[in-house]
């Protein structure tokens, strides 16, 4: 293995056996070592993959139901072993494979906190040392001393993530789980895996939604039945994700087989003209797949907006302030209007206050908003030539951002900071990092497609011959 590799995987396989019927389970173990009679069939799980993770990595896996992607997962982190192969991992593997992996529904919330923590190979004292950040991250309150087994999934997944994440570990393995916990909660989660991979650490993540992984990964795979059909940039990947799941089934084979045969290129990123035959083909497909399903969303209400009290961030962090504090950071609409769930379209005015405790120079103020994980999609700052030159110590701010909300539905976060020149350079005096969070109701009349509305006005098609009509 390189000395850049932690994880190199040669040619690995992975069969179970299938029964037809549970008693032929029992013959099965009945039967002599010898006999030749098998009482099941081979089902192949994973066919002959190699795979190298680098150090520091960010690898995406997707895939459809039943493609590989857990039973892949299982064997780097040893629960599972191969048919026939060879898996080497370098360092310690803090897993997130399935709802409470490695609980115990017996024990209370503290009890499993150690249990899980030894399974991740931390001593009683180790875990002693890291169990209020544990418990203060699952946020979970007093359940902490109740069964686990009278959780909710949501607080099941809350803690064990908060372990998984508190061991440092050097590979985190994260399966999905995400999707169970509320957005706040995972937006704390997507923050935490940031820093965690910020750190160095190598993370495999699988998940089902285009969009974590295009923002999240440097590099990513798709398993299609097994057998690794694609492996490149997130982007190319996904695309042929994407085509996979909504090809028709007698195309299947066919475009198996172009994904087999295509090799990703520069010419992924460029624009439309240099797509693939195999993108300009299915161009209508993978553009209706990268739009979330809407189901169970509300329809846009008629007003600007309300604010849901629930809605608070929980990854709110304060970078050390100097001499200057951001409070009661919050969205209103035009005519002042406190709210927090927008409406496509609309006019807001994201505003903060400022108490200053020292004297401040040449001050600016910014803002930043941002997806759910963490994916900075735009913000604004007051520029130098308006920057306020002095600010006495007592002094206060109100900030005023006025936006207009041209985001796809969703739940977004907003950062909040204030710049000044201390000892002749420019450096924040505050910073807060999902300082607020909004969603943004979905418009059934919204014609963009993506995130962010560049209010794209489709010309009219002039028929070119007589063959179009009109
Ligand atoms: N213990 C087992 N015995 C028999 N078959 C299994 C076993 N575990 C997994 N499989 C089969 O192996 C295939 C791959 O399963 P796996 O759980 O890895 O899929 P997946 O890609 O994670 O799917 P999902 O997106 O639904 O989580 C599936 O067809 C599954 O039925
Ligand atoms: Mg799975």
């Amino acid at each position: 293995m390189s000395s850049e590799a932690v994880i190199q995987i040669d040619r690995l396989n992975k069969s179970f056996p299938i029964y037809e019927k549970p008693f032929h389970r029992l013959c099965q173990m009945l039967s002599p070592r010898q006999a030749k009679h098998r009482w099941y069939r081979e089902f192949q799980a994973l066919k002959n993959i190699d795979l190298q993770v680098r150090r520091g990595e960010t690898l995406g896996i997707v895939g459809r139901n039943g493609s590989g992607k857990s039973t892949l997962l299982q064997i780097i982190c040893g629960t599972l072993s191969p048919s026939s192969g060879q898996v080497r991992v370098d360092g310690r593997i803090a897993a997130l494979l399935e709802l409470g992996a490695g609980f115990n529904p017996e024990f209370t919330g503290r009890e499993n906190v150690f249990l899980y923590g030894a399974v991740l190979g931390l001593t009683r004292q180790q875990v002693e040392e890291r169990f209020d950040d544990i418990v203060a991250f699952a946020d979970i309150g007093e359940f902490v001393e109740q069964p686990v087994k009278s959780y909710s999934s949501g607080m099941y997944v809350r803690l064990a993530f908060a372990v998984a994440i508190n061991v440092t570990p050097d590979i985190l393995v994260v399966d999905e789980a995400l999707s169970v916990g509320d957005e706040a909660f995972q937006r704390k989660c997507f923050a935490r895996i940031n820093r965690i991979r910020d750190d160095g650490a190598t993370v495999l993540f699988v998940s089902h939604s285009a969009g974590i992984v295009t923002q999240l990964c440097d590099r990513a795979l798709l398993l299609d039945r097994g057998e690794m059909l694609a492996s490149g940039s997130p982007k190319f990947v996904v695309s042929r994700y994407h085509k996979m799941l909504y090809v028709p089934v007698d195309r299947a084979n066919q475009v198996r087989e172009m994904i087999r045969g295509e090799r990703e290129d520069a010419s992924e990123l460029e624009a439309p003209s240099s797509l693939s035959q195999i993108d300009r083909e299915d161009a209508d497909l993978v553009r209706s797949a990268t739009t979330e399903p809407e189901g169970g969303r509300e329809h846009a209400p008629k007003s600007a907006g309300w604010f849901d009290e629930g809605m608070e961030p929980k990854s709110t962090v304060r970078y050390d302030a100097r001499g200057a504090t951001i409070v009661h950071p919050h969205i209103q609409t035009l005519e002042g209007t406190k709210v927090n769930v927008l409406r496509g379209g609309g006019e807001y005015v994201y505003t903060y206050r400022v108490q200053f405790d020292q004297p401040a120079f040449l001050v600016r103020f910014g803002m930043l908003i941002k997806t759910l994980t963490g994916l900075e999609l735009g913000g604004g700052a007051t520029n130098l030539p308006r920057a306020i030159p002095a600010i006495e110590a007592g002094g206060e701010m109100e900030v005023r951002f006025r936006f207009r909300c041209l985001l796809d539905g969703g739940t977004y976060f907003l950062n909040a900071g204030v710049l000044a020149n201390v000892g002749g350079e420019e450096t924040y005096i505050d910073r807060l990092i999902d300082a607020a969070m909004f969603r943004v109701m979905p418009e059934p009349e919204r014609t963009a497609t993506g995130l962010v509305d560049f209010c794209v006005v489709p010309d009219v098609v002039v028929p070119l011959s007589s063959k179009v009509s009109v």
